[in-house]
């Protein structure tokens, strides 16, 4: 394959987007950029500074004085915040539960979007999110938007965290995810939706491979 396109994935919470990427990336010898890991980190470090969550200028300060990165590992991806190893840490039910109100703030994605585009100004990226298709790389070459119903995400997160050796709750974690779908797809500022050029594909019943499979032919085909 001769040239370097950008590939957009989005889609709501644990529609298998981080995984099909990574993949996807590795395949291509792409850089794989997880955005939802740069809301996390913010959505962290507010907690930590005491920040009010629905200020949006106590947000900004925050945010201007973090440094985020995303490093590719033999274990995949790592996130630091000025410095910090954060990458689990960022995934605690606590930042999953508020990453959604800091993620409203149109000044917040302003700068995130400015960041994310930066980070894929020389193409040869998978960038999974709610709005890269849609704002963050219009012009991506490879659009594609994962659905899964609400239940199949779900078991498929709980099964997750079984293999981490966390306890969870189906039920709390359907509704949990739910309500974030709900807070991602209704907020005024860049919401989750499908890009008109994105390609839907539901992997409610698809495994991983199957996935990878059919992005991996879109690929080709745009190329
Ligand atoms: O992996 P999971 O689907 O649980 O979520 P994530 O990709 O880590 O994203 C966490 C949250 O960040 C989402 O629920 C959104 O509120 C926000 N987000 C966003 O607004 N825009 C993006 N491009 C990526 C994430
Ligand atoms: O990034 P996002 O929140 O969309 O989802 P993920 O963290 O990549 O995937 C959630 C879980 O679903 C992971 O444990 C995957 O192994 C699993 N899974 C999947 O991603 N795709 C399938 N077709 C089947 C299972």
């Amino acid at each position: 394959m001769e040239k370097s396109i950008s590939i957009a994935i989005d889609g709501p919470a644990a529609a298998g987007k981080s995984t099909v990427a990574k993949i996807i990336a590795e395949k291509l010898s792409y850089i794989y950029i997880d955005t939802g890991a740069m809301y996390r980190a913010l959505t962290f470090i507010a907690i930590k500074n005491n920040n009010d969550l629905n200020d949006e200028e106590q947000l900004m300060t925050s945010l201007n004085n973090t440094l985020i990165q995303l490093k590719p590992s033999d274990n995949g991806q790592l996130v630091f915040l000025n410095g910090e190893e954060v990458t689990e840490t960022i995934r605690s039910s606590e930042v999953t539960n508020s990453v959604s109100i800091v993620a409203k703030h149109r000044k917040v994605r302003e700068e995130m979007v400015r960041r994310q585009q930066k980070l894929a100004e020389n193409g040869g990226v998978v960038m999974d999110g709610r709005d890269i298709g849609t704002h963050v790389l219009p012009d991506a070459e490879v659009k594609v938007f994962l659905l899964a119903s609400a239940l199949q995400r779900a078991k498929r997160r709980h099964e997750e965290n079984l293999s981490k050796g966390y306890e969870s709750d189906l039920n709390v974690l359907m509704k949990e995810i739910e309500t974030r779908d709900k807070l991602d797809s209704e907020r005024e500022v860049a919401p989750l939706r499908k890009a008109e050029d994105a390609v839907v594909i539901d992997t409610t019943s698809l495994s991983i491979d199957e996935v990878v499979d059919r992005i991996m032919d879109l690929v080709v085909e745009r190329n």
